[in-house]
Formats: C-alpha cells, sequence, structure tokens
C-alpha cells in the first residue's frame, strides 16, 4: 500500500488515484474488445486533464497480494451533491472484483467523500453489469432510449443510482463495506481527495 495515494482498501483490493504512469494503462484497458463494446472510450487527453481535474478522477485498481492493476474507475461530478460512477472496468474478470471494488468505491463516495447520491449508466444489453449493480443495491432509475449512436446503430443506457440512506441502510445490514471499520483497523491511514 502506498498511503500518499491510497483512497481505500479492502482485504484484496486498494483503490488509489491515478498518475501519469497509469494512462496507457488505461488506454489499453479501454480498448480491449471485451471492455471497449460495453463503454464509451475517451482520448489520452481526458486522462491527462483528470490528473489535475478538481471534477474528475481516474482511480486504479490494486490487487494487493500481487501489485497489479486489475481494474480502473473513472469518476466525475466530484464537485456536486451527486458523483457520477463513470466508467467501471475489472480486467481480472469473474474473481468477484467487480463486487469488492464497488464496495470500495460506495464506501469512500458515501462514506469518506459524503457524496448525497452516486449514480452511474449500463448499456442494456450488458448482462453482466446489470447483474453486478443491481446486486449492489443500486436501483434502476430509468432508461434513455437510443441515446447512443454507434456507427449505424443506437443503443439504449439503464441508469442506475444510490442515495446516501440507501447505502447507510445497506451498511446497517452489513450489505456494505465501512471506511470507519477500516479507517480504525488500520491507523495510521489518509483518505486522500
Ligand atoms: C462488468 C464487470 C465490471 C464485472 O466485474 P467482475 O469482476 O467480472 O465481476 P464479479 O466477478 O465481481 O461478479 C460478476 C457477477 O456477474 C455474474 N455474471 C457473469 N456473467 C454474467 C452474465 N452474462 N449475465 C449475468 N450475470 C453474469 C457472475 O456470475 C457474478 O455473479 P455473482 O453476483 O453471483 O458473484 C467486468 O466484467 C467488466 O469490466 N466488464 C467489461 C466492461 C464493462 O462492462 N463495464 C461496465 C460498464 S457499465
Amino acid at each position: 500500500m502506498n498511503i500518499l495515494s491510497t483512497l481505500i482498501e479492502s482485504e484484496r483490493l486498494e483503490l488509489r488515484k491515478s498518475t501519469k504512469d497509469d494512462i496507457d494503462y488505461i488506454l489499453e484497458l479501454t480498448s480491449k474488445p471485451e471492455n471497449s463494446k460495453f463503454i464509451v472510450r475517451f482520448p489520452r487527453v481526458r486522462y491527462e486533464k483528470a490528473l489535475e481535474s478538481e471534477d474528475e478522477m481516474a482511480i486504479i485498481i490494486v490487487e494487493k497480494s500481487s501489485g497489479d492493476r486489475v481494474g480502473y474507475f473513472l469518476v466525475a461530478g466530484l464537485r456536486t451533491h451527486s458523483i457520477e460512477w463513470t466508467h467501471v472496468v475489472i480486467d481480472k474478470k469473474g474473481v468477484g472484483y467487480g463486487h469488492e471494488s464497488l464496495k470500495l468505491l460506495k464506501a469512500w463516495s458515501f462514506g469518506v467523500k459524503k457524496f448525497h447520491r452516486g449514480w452511474l449508466d449500463c448499456k442494456d444489453y450488458n448482462d453482466r453489469a446489470l447483474h453486478l449493480y443491481e446486486s449492489e443495491g443500486l436501483i434502476r432509475e430509468g432508461i434513455e432510449r437510443d441515446v447512443l449512436k454507434i456507427d449505424d446503430r443506437f443503443e439504449t443506457l439503464v441508469i442506475f443510482s444510490m442515495l446516501e440512506n440507501e447505502y447507510e441502510d445497506r451498511k446497517q445490514k452489513k450489505l456494505e463495506v465501512d471506511p470507519e471499520i477500516i479507517l480504525r483497523a488500520q491507523t495510521p491511514y489518509e483518505f486522500l481527495t
């Protein structure tokens, strides 16, 4: 763990703020066909700007046992009450890192940064991600029909959100990671922006 860049961590994973050395990794990850078909890709300049931005941040997911990068989030709306979880991409799929890292992202968003609302959108045929978000307690708000035009096709997005009281309810039910417990277990510890 690098205490200077760690946002939050669990037993297996650490979320840390990206650096310029992560940009090639993010571009490679988002260009893999198994990921690119489910997201809207961004150019390098977007990630360069995010390094200095107060509105947006790229977050690297690190596997603690190996030190390997295993995925990334892009988050936006950081100066509002409503954080957008813009990109959710797990490279090492199918071992529960989607669940574990999303729990960490919710704990950081609500428990540390005190956002009121977290939200994201998801293509309506992305069954694995739809399952992940629903099983992590996100609420389906609605759909945006044919909102994307990819080549000659239109695509529909499903909007999901969670509110701070819903996160707190789930925390009471032990369905969420509690950052206060992590803090107590790992002092001295810093949660950075
Ligand atoms: C979607 C994604 C983030 C999930 O991460 P992951 O690490 O594979 O997820 P996990 O292993 O924690 O859990 C996946 C769950 O989906 C289930 N699943 C896998 N394929 C599925 C499918 N086709 N339909 C429904 N559920 C599926 C798994 O069985 C598992 O179920 P569980 O809740 O019972 O454990 C990851 O696969 C990914 O990055 N996909 C490509 C990019 C993407 O789609 N990003 C989201 C954009 S909105």
